[in-house]
């Protein structure tokens, strides 16, 4: 594949118009992109249709996307066949069902028929590149695209790069999203889940570990998230609040807490301890982003923002 940069108006063909699908022609076509929307149910392409309008109506209410909802449908096409979905598109995005086997058959039919220079990204939410893509016809340009869900209000993406997936391939991808109004996170290694759902599932784990032993109930473990924890990381993230809560910032609450954190792990079988040289490292991060005599500053940020969050709550709970 030769580096281009994508047209004016770059086609996006996505693949497969449940709700990820949905979602996506949502994001590309309020960027300016043209969108083809393909289904293996074609019967399922009216429905995404009223879908993806309806979810831009909400977007336009409440500001958050540019331009006019009926001038944004006209770039969203639905296509009725794989070949018509495909043909001069710059880019492919996969969001077939969560099947290894089913997904491995569907993306080398659409390497063999995608124009050599379009990227293909899947959304898988589990599935390494490595073992989506060995097998596809030109498979330097395949890679992982791993949105949250919805991306049109979740907008980082894990970009999951295998290692036959070529610099020129991610920076290409990089672009895209960032054209549309997305981030991309860059994901250095290939692991199962890859970061979103690893850190998911940390949570959902335990939770499920305290409902079981009856420690509290699922209403009480969705409360203490939303109406806690949740509350502070929706403006920073685990290590950065860390960081603003404690004295001596992320080292100092690594000192201290770290020996009763790495019990509980312990006592759920993992023997993970934060080390010196882990803690070290973080540290290292968190002191380039922010030096230790303007902690105070920025807590006062964050609490400034809470209060944001907590007034549109309000209004929204009224
Ligand atoms: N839902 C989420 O929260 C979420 C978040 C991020 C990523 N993902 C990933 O996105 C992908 C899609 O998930 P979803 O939630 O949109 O699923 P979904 O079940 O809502 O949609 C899947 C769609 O794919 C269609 N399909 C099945 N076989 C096909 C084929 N061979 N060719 C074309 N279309 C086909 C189905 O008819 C269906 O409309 C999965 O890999 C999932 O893991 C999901």
């Amino acid at each position: 594949m030769t580096t281009t940069n994508f047209s004016p108006a770059p086609t996006i063909a996505l693949i497969g118009a449940g709700t990820i699908g949905t979602a996506w022609a949502v994001v590309f076509a309020s960027a300016g992109m043209m969108v083809r929307l393909y289904d293996a149910e074609a019967a399922r392409l009216p429905a995404a249709l009223d879908m993806a309008r309806a979810r831009l109506d909400d977007l336009a209410a409440y500001g958050l996307i540019d331009g006019d909802v009926d001038d944004i449908m006209t770039r969203i096409t639905p296509a009725a066949e794989l070949d018509a979905a495909l043909d001069g598109a710059d880019h492919v995005q996969e969001n077939a069902p969560e099947d290894l086997a089913l997904k491995r058959d569907l993306l080398a039919r659409i390497a063999e028929i995608a124009p050599a220079t379009c990227t293909i990204a899947s959304s898988t939410s589990f599935i390494e590149p490595s073992r989506l893509f060995d097998h596809v016809e030109g498979r330097e340009r395949c890679l992982v695209l791993h949105p949250g869900n919805p991306p049109f209000l979740i907008r980082v993406v894990e970009v999951v790069p295998a290692p036959f997936t070529s610099p020129d391939a991610i920076a290409r991808c990089n672009a895209l999203l960032e054209r549309a109004a997305m981030a991309p996170i860059a994901v250095n290694k290939e692991v199962e889940g890859f970061v979103f759902n690893r850190l998911q599932g940390a949570l959902l784990r335990e939770a499920y570990c305290l409902v079981r032993d009856g420690v509290t109930t699922a209403g009480d473990i969705d409360r203490i998230v939303r109406d806690g924890m949740g509350i502070r990381l929706a403006v920073t993230g685990p290590f950065e609040n860390a960081d603003l809560n404690a004295q001596g910032g992320i080292e100092g609450h690594a000192k201290r807490m770290g020996p009763s954190y790495a019990r509980l792990g312990a006592e759920r079988g993992q023997n993970d301890p934060w080390t010196d040289e882990m803690v070290a490292t973080v540290a290292a991060e968190r002191r380039a982003a922010l030096p230790l005599d303007q902690k105070d500053a920025r807590a006062a940020w964050r609490d400034r923002a809470v209060m944001t969050i907590l007034r549109a709550r309000k209004e929204l709970l009224n």
